[in-house]
């Protein structure tokens, strides 16, 4: 009698085993591609991006959810590193700092040959697998780091930046942030603006993933109606299971499903239960209800490693995706689904925004109107309007002098 009591956990475990092997077996296949990292960031704050400081060794790095040895473990195949740079840096320095992100980017690819390979196309995607390293791409995490400009958006492109997130969490001066549905922040531009939709019609047409996490649901539905091709949401989870803002609501994952586009669910603990803490089962359930709405192509991983600071119990850091898979094989995912998720599906999307894409067709050119610009004090040259009216101390200043200039004179 003793024997079966001893033998019913044993059969739980090796059942268990089982979803996890399974879960590695796949993997080693069709690794993870997930949508949103920052380690960048982190890079940045501890080390002010000196790579070659011993304690920066990505090999040996501690206290970060990410390093090398953990996204082998988890089996991590692809991954959009975020160039981010936060809100406060907008009319300021936003584009220099993300500049500098994409450039630490490029050189954790140069530093780390073995391990990440640098790509900018779904071709080098596929290529990273076969060699068995971790394609790099760079996602530009919220519109104030192109400063309302399409040439510097055009110039991010040619440095490799593949999607862009229309916010970050604050309004642009073209497009609307998630906080503005909290009420935290006004409307300003109810979605697009004029401009930002030749932002969009722009990133279309270099082939720039457009990236609706962090964005108001007027952006969202402005956004996926006038996009030529699908888009994503970086870093973001099911609104209906945890009523928070940054998640996606029903009617927006409608359009997903018709727009054939792409939800990568994000791990932070605030948006997968609402609450301080959270598990990986809880996260599982957001997959589950997200392939429930708007289809097992619709989901993907965003795990918003190294840029939260509360992450689910059982998902602690980069090297869990397996155990993340091993519950869904456990929940009955078929394999195609679970390889969809895993890679498949950003692929899918990836393909569909190269192939809209069109070089030979003109470029947008037309900019910001100038009082839309915010309030900072930029040089206006080209625009011919060019009053002072947006630095009026600095109009007072030009009369000043010339008036003191007059009185000289005198
Ligand atoms: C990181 O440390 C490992 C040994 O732990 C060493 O082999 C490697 O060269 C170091 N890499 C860099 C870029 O410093
Ligand atoms: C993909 O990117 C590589 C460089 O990483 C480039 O050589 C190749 O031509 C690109 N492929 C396509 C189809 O654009
Ligand atoms: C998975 O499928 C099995 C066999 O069809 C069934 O017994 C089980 O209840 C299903 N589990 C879930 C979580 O749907
Ligand atoms: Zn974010």
């Amino acid at each position: 009698m003793w024997a079966s009591w001893l033998l019913w956990p044993l059969m739980a475990v090796c059942a268990a085993d089982s979803f996890r092997d399974q879960a590695e077996r796949i993997m080693r296949d069709k690794p993870v591609i997930d949508g949103h990292n920052d380690l960048p960031w982190q890079l940045l704050s501890l080390f002010n991006n000196r790579l070659q400081d011993p304690k920066a060794n990505l090999t040996t790095l501690a206290n970060t959810h990410t390093n090398i040895p953990k996204l082998r473990a988890g089996f991590v195949g692809g991954q959009f590193w975020s160039a981010y740079t936060p809100c406060d840096t907008q009319n300021k320095d936003a584009v220099r700092r993300t500049l500098e992100q994409m450039d630490v980017i490029h050189r954790m690819c140069q530093a780390y040959p073995e391990t990440f390979l640098c790509v900018t196309n779904s071709t080098g995607i596929r290529q990273a697998f076969q060699e068995g390293k971790v394609a790099s791409l760079i996602g530009v995490e919220g519109g104030h780091s192109i400063d309302s400009s399409l040439g510097v958006l055009r110039a991010f492109y040619h440095l490799g930046m593949r999607y862009l997130t229309l916010t970050h969490s604050c309004n642009t001066p073209w497009a609307d942030n998630w906080l503005v549905d909290k009420g935290d922040d006004k409307a300003q531009s109810h979605g697009l603006s004029p401009f930002g939709k030749r932002v969009v019609k722009e990133m279309n047409r270099l082939g720039v993933i457009i990236d609706l996490a962090h964005v108001s649901v007027a952006t969202m539905k402005t956004a996926l109606q006038l996009s030529k091709a699908p888009v994503i949401f970086s870093h973001s989870s099911a609104y209906s299971l945890c009523a928070n803002r940054r998640n996606v609501p029903d009617d927006v994952l409608l359009l997903v499903k018709q727009t054939e586009s792409l939800v990568m669910v994000n791990f932070y603990n605030d948006y997968v239960s609402c609450q301080k803490e959270a598990k990986l089962l809880q996260v599982a359930d957001h997959l589950d209800y997200i392939k429930k709405v708007a289809g097992a192509g619709a989901v993907g991983f965003g795990g918003d490693f190294d840029g939260v600071s509360r992450l689910p119990e059982g998902l602690e850091d980069v090297s869990k995706y397996p155990d993340l898979i091993a519950e869904l094989l456990r929940r009955n995912w078929t394999e195609a689904e679970v390889r969809g998720a895993l890679a498949d599906n950003l692929l899918r999307v990836f393909e569909a925004v190269e192939e809209a894409s069109n070089h030979m067709q003109t470029p947008e050119e037309e900019p910001i109107p100038l009082d839309k610009l915010g309030s900072s004090c930029r040089t206006q040259y080209g625009y011919s309007e060019a009053s002072s009216f947006h630095c009026p101390w600095r109009a007072l200043l030009a009369s000043l002098t010339a008036l003191i200039f007059s009185l000289c004179l005198l």
